[in-house]
């Protein structure tokens, strides 16, 4: 039998995608259009400027997506589209788009959860990995630890209460005078800082939440006060400690996780996962424990539309499908 294709669609945020996937892990095309540069001037992401860039995007995006994968739009067999989380605007541009092309070529639709997406993006990276695993999911908005037991078996095993990790590097990036997004300037920046030069509080949370607000304050008191008294102070310096002690926080939950729920693969996933320390840092401990680590290339951590091609498949399967009814839930959890 011939393998299924999936036309995947990705407009959550501030990223236009749309990526072509052969049966469950091979990827045909991922095509992304950024809108970073546009929203770098204010930044951080402008929701209805988002929204507006997508309707330009979009259909080209698609266009492409369906073009490198060497097919032709009659042969896609299902539409997956994320409807949550993100910028309802943003979901909406995506979701019709998604929705005018199932019915036009009369065939299935999948609705995807962003989050769950962004954990998918490791079965294209790996297609030798399968459930059961620990993931630890960090993005712009979330940071979450979901034990998967199967392909649509996620058990939410702790979340954060406040800031997500990505949004603690962003704010902090911003505090500093870094582009948005903040995230990979301050990985970049902390390689010439030293990690130890500052101790910033480890958070407190008890259990497997995460709560990142108190750190970012502690480091944005440390920058004000450093301004009031006139101080000159190592950015780089500053970028290393926070980063280490977001990482290392990050990693001692992840591997205490798995510990307590005796699972050996570990598996990082969202924009967060880009950054080289935590993957360094979480590689070297997976090795000393015997577990088996796995992240996404760098392409595929951050938002594509090839992680949400791959989920949906995977609901398929289940025939787990949506129909025209389907809205934008711009809070959806995991
Ligand atoms: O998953 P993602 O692309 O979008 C959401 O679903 O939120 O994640 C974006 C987040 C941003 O906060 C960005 O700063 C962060 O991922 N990020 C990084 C790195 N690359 C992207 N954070 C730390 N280090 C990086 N190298
Ligand atoms: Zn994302």
């Amino acid at each position: 039998m011939e393998k299924i294709l999936t036309l995947g669609i990705e407009t959550s945020c501030d990223e236009t995608a749309a990526a072509v996937l052969r049966g469950g892990r091979e990827l045909l095309s991922n095509v992304i259009s950024t809108q970073i540069p546009l929203h770098q001037k204010f930044g951080g992401v402008v929701p209805e400027i988002a929204s507006r860039k997508h309707i330009v995007n979009i259909m080209p995006v698609i266009d492409e997506a369906i073009s490198k994968a060497g097919v032709d739009l009659r042969e896609i067999n299902q539409i997956a589209v994320t409807f949550g989380p993100g910028l309802a605007g943003a979901l909406l541009v995506g979701l019709s788009a998604a929705k005018s092309l199932a019915y036009a070529l009369k065939i299935p639709l999948v609705a995807v959860n962003h989050l769950e997406g962004h954990i998918f993006a490791n079965f294209i990276s790996a297609p030798e990995l399968e459930p059961p695993f620990l993931s630890l999911v960090v993005s712009g908005g979330h940071t979450a630890l979901i034990k998967m037991t199967g392909y649509n078996k996620f058990e939410l095993l702790g979340q954060s209460r406040d800031d997500a990790a990505g949004e603690a590097f962003d704010k902090i990036a911003r505090v500093m005078g870094l582009p948005y997004p903040g995230g990979p300037e301050i990985d970049k920046l902390a390689k010439l800082g030293n990690p130890n030069a500052i101790t910033f509080p480890h958070p407190k949370v008890t259990g497997y939440d995460f709560s990142f607000s108190g750190l970012k304050s502690a480091v944005l008191n440390f920058l004000n006060t450093a301004q009031m008294k006139g101080e000159s102070i190592n950015s780089a310096d500053v970028a290393a400690s926070f980063q280490k002690t977001v990482v290392d926080t990050l990693a001692e939950k992840t591997l205490s996780a798995a510990e307590e729920f005796k699972l050996d693969k570990i598996v990082l996933a969202g924009g967060v996962a880009a950054n080289s320390s935590l993957e360094k840092t979480l590689r070297t401990a997976c090795q000393r424990r015997g577990l088996e680590f796995f992240y996404p290339s760098k392409i595929l951590c951050t938002d594509n539309a090839a992680m949400i091609a791959c989920r949906g498949y995977y609901q398929s399967l289940e025939k787990i499908f949506a129909d025209s009814t389907l809205n934008a839930v711009p809070n959806l959890g995991l």
